[in-house]
């Protein structure tokens, strides 16, 4: 076969702008994901069994389910019940955020367990309400540890981003795949694909290493 490099040249423009909107889906997703994974895990800490129970049903049901699934449901299913069709756009996103808010409320309940909980008495005992402590004592605390696992999950958003491809939304799989259609570069697109995938995952996890030595204070507990 001969590599058709000038293809890749062509073709880099259109796949940059696909690799934006990649970016701005995981963005966004990602960021309304830390706002129900903050409420979510904390409510799976909760001695309210109701609260507790409805948390525990949301994690299980999307951790347990496709995310392919979830997409084709929100894309696919819910429009036959609203009885109107969804913006692939807002599919996308509210498919991917309510996705990634089950990971992080995971990732939530998991550093505000390894705050000690002499921590949570002491707020309680200074008069402090339980909201407060959580507030102004765990939620800082736990912030600055999970951000290695919440640095994990934007690079598999940015990646699994790409399932949103298959209700035909131009983010930079499905920007390849139309291309490819025009051109039968398989080799050089996917390839390439590939590449700007790498730099931007790369270009997070060292955005993340820099935001863990800069929060990195002296607490060794
Ligand atoms: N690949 C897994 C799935 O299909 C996980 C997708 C979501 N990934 C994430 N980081 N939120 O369910």
């Amino acid at each position: 076969m001969n590599f058709d490099f000038d293809l890749i040249v062509r073709s880099i423009p259109l796949l940059l702008l696909g690799a934006g909107v990649t970016v701005q889906i995981t963005a966004l997703s990602v960021g309304f994901g830390l706002l129900i994974g903050m409420f979510v895990g904390m409510a799976r800490l909760s001695v309210l069994w109701p609260l507790k129970m409805l948390a525990t049903v949301y994690v299980d049901f999307i951790r347990g389910t496709p995310l392919l699934v979830q997409i084709f449901i929100i894309y696919f299913a819910l429009p036959i019940v609203v009885g109107q069709r969804i913006d692939p756009f807002i599919a996308a996103i509210t498919a991917c955020s309510i996705n990634s808010g089950a990971y992080i409320a995971e990732i939530f309940r998991a550093g505000i367990q390894s705050i000690d909980k002499g921590q949570m008495e002491a707020g309680r005992s200074l008069g402090m309400t339980w909201a407060q402590t959580m507030r102004y004592i765990i939620l800082p605390q736990a912030f600055k540890r999970i951000i290695p696992p919440l640095g994990n999950e934007f690079i598999a958003m940015l990646k699994d981003s790409s399932l949103v491809s298959v209700i035909g939304f131009e983010e930079l799989t499905r920007r390849g795949q139309l291309i490819i259609a025009r051109t039968y570069g398989s080799f050089e697109i996917w390839l390439t694909v590939a590449f700007i995938y790498l730099i931007m995952t790369l270009t997070i996890s060292r955005f993340v290493d820099y935001l863990e030595r800069r929060y990195k204070t002296d607490d060794k507990h």
